[in-house]
């Protein structure tokens, strides 16, 4: 049977109403296209009971901030903004495992919404799990900082009650529930992110200087890369360095991966064939504005044997 959006979103909120009776109810978001739906959907439902929460944690990307918060204040939400970066960054130093990286921003992540749910004084906590994450994770494909039960964290231990209203649901289907409600152009059509966010694209320890790297390269990939049928783009910073010549001096430099997928329900995926001159334009680009880096690789590899991201 088909999917209806219609359905779905009055099904749906009358089901959170219901749920969270008179409780004060807080949801986080990222500005990926799941976390605005669901903070959407939530405060259709909940309305003045609903917080908004942003957490600033030093590893969005470039105008993410910003571009949330009026997202909210047109809505009429005034988003919760936490400058949590310090922590984030302390949790993840000197961790270089991928796995240790991701348990560090799952443990810091859980910490902090605790806090906010005593500060809010908040009984519930709405997340935007979607079906991937959960088929991922219970495959072991992925730890997904979001899904808790599957991962064997019992959310009482962090003195939370959790809804996943999107979780039967792929990313297609959020889509359109996105725009059943009214969300607009850019939001419902955004490549998805994930929610460690440019960690995920970081090899090796993740410290504010190499952060701002990515995010310079992720801004000129997701600028240059504006085609529909292409999934997700993104620059990966290395942790090897290569010899290179800057200025006519040796300099021993960094590393940058490009990759653009497309892909269905990121369940599997294939390189997107950038033009060659598209390509020499990102490169160019990327030793232009992205300090230090001597070397710009293009990545061919399908998923599976892959992931999308690269940790
Ligand atoms: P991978 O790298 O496993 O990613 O092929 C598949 C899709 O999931 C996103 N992704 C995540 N999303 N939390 C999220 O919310 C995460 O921890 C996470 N890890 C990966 C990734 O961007 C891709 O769309």
């Amino acid at each position: 049977m088909s999917f209806g959006p219609v359905k779905f979103v009055n099904e749906k909120t009358i089901e959170l109403e219901k749920k969270t009776e008179d409780k004060k109810v807080l949801v986080a978001t990222s500005g990926g296209v799941d976390s605005m739906v669901c903070a959407t959907l939530a405060f259709k439902a909940i309305k003045e009971r609903l917080i908004v929460l942003y957490l600033d944690n030093g590893l969005m990307r470039q105008g993410e901030t910003e571009e949330v918060n009026s997202f909210f204040a047109k809505m009429g939400v005034e988003l919760q903004v936490w400058d949590v970066k310090e922590k984030f960054f302390e949790s993840l130093k000197g961790k270089t495992d991928p796995e240790e990286k991701r348990i560090a921003f799952r443990d810091v992540f859980y910490k902090t919404l605790r806090q906010a749910i005593k500060s809010y004084s908040a009984e519930f906590l709405i997340q935007g799990t979607i079906a991937a994450d959960i088929v991922e994770t219970q495959k072991g494909i992925k730890t997904q900082h979001n899904v808790l039960s599957q991962i064997g964290i019992n959310p009482a231990n962090y003195g939370l009650r959790i809804l996943e209203p999107l979780k039967e649901l792929f990313k297609p289907q959020v889509r359109l529930v996105a725009k059943q409600l009214g969300l607009p152009k850019k939001v419902y059509e955004r490549r998805p992110f994930p929610g460690p966010a440019l960690a995920t694209r970081i090899i090796g320890e993740v410290v504010p200087e190499k952060v701002e790297k990515v995010r310079i390269a992720t801004a000129i990939v997701e600028d240059m890369i504006k085609e529909q049928s292409v999934f997700q783009v993104l620059a990966v910073l290395f942790n090897d360095r290569a010899t290179g010549n800057i200025g006519g001096k040796r300099i021993y430099g960094d590393i940058i991966a490009i990759r653009a997928v497309e892909s269905k329900d990121a369940m599997t995926a294939v390189p997107f064939k950038i033009p060659w001159t598209k390509l020499e334009k990102i490169r160019d680009r990327i030793l232009a504005e992205v300090p230090g880096v001597v070397k710009v690789l293009y990545d061919v590899t399908p998923k599976p044997p892959s992931t999308i991201e690269y940790i």
